[in-house]
């Protein structure tokens, strides 16, 4: 089983990712890290708390950054992610609370105590990531791998016509971690606009488990349709946030080349990741993906 550590900002596809690495017997959940993003972070932990919860996991949570590293935080996205950032839910109160550590000293101690077998994946912006290696940058060299959703190297953004929501959100947390040294596999829009989550399959969850399977599609609904007022007839949305989780499970799902990726910190382009062509790789860049084998094991997994 692989230790791992979900950094996320939990909105709808994080659930999502959180369900399918809850319930994936590959992976060992040494806890989850929160971080602003698509909702203030006191939110994103509530609603972490609250999506464990109905999945009866007791994984530590752990809070994270409020704001970026050197700019304003921008505001949360309601309107994709719903009012309280899990869709159309809105009774969101969980038993459970945070651990007292900060996601960064947790970050550090975890990867110090299993040495050379912590995967981070972080599916949110990078903000706790780049703190936990400018507070200790000897952790890079002791991380098994990072896995992370973000980036749109040849393709266009989704936030900008240049950026991706995540590294949009915190540019100098993004470059703070690709000039690391730490051993990054990027799985940005490249593959994740590539997957598709039927809205089929929501009924099919009803069905199958009204509980469980009634929570998760109440709030993927609300995500499909924001997806299907930018892109009518989408009859989904991507699994953005999930596929980061699949490539830690299997990293047969996807093709990757090494590449160096640079994050423009300033002008029009702000937080585009873009290629050097000729440089030093300081990634593998997910390019392919095998969509519909994923998404089954997706959705063979969450309910
Ligand atoms: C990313 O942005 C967020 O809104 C999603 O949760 C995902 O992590 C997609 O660009
Ligand atoms: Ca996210």
């Amino acid at each position: 089983m692989k230790p791992i550590i979900l950094d996320v900002d939990t909105g709808v596809d994080d659930a999502l990712a959180i369900a399918y690495a809850v319930r994936s017997p590959e992976l060992r959940l040494l806890g989850l890290t929160t971080c602003f993003g698509n909702v203030p972070v006191d939110e994103a932990t509530r609603n972490t708390l609250y999506v464990l919860e109905r999945l009866g996991s007791d994984a530590p949570v752990l809070q994270g950054a409020q704001e970026p590293l050197r700019r304003k935080r921008k505001e949360a996205v309601r309107h994709i992610h719903g009012e309280k950032g899990l869709g159309g839910v809105l009774d969101i109160a969980p038993a459970r609370k945070a651990e007292r550590q900060h996601a960064v000293d947790f970050i550090i101690e975890q990867v110090r105590k299993l040495p050379g077998q912590v995967t981070i994946v972080s599916v949110g912006p990078l903000t706790n990531l780049a703190l936990a290696v400018q507070k200790d940058p000897g952790i890079a060299e002791w991380v098994d791998q990072v896995v992370i959703m973000g980036g749109a190297v040849r393709v266009p953004g989704n936030v900008t016509p240049h950026a991706e929501a995540n590294i949009h959100s915190d540019p100098e947390a993004a470059d703070t971690v690709f000039r690391s040294g730490l051993p990054i596999t990027l799985v940005g829009l490249d593959v994740t606009l590539k997957t598709l989550l039927a809205r089929d399959a929501l009924a099919a969850w009803r069905r199958k488990d009204p509980e469980l399977g009634g929570f998760l599609a109440e709030m993927t609904d609300f995500y499909i349709d924001f997806y299907e007022s930018c892109l009518p007839g989408a009859g989904g949305c991507a699994l953005h946030d999930p596929l980061a989780v699949g490539v830690a499970v299997s990293a047969d799902f996807v093709t990757a080349e090494p590449l160096h990726v640079q994050v423009r910190l300033d002008g029009e382009e702000l937080g585009r990741t873009g290629e050097l062509p000729g440089g030093r790789p300081n990634m593998r860049v997910c390019l392919d993906v095998r969509a519909d084998e994923f998404v089954k094991h997706f959705l063979s997994r969450v309910i």
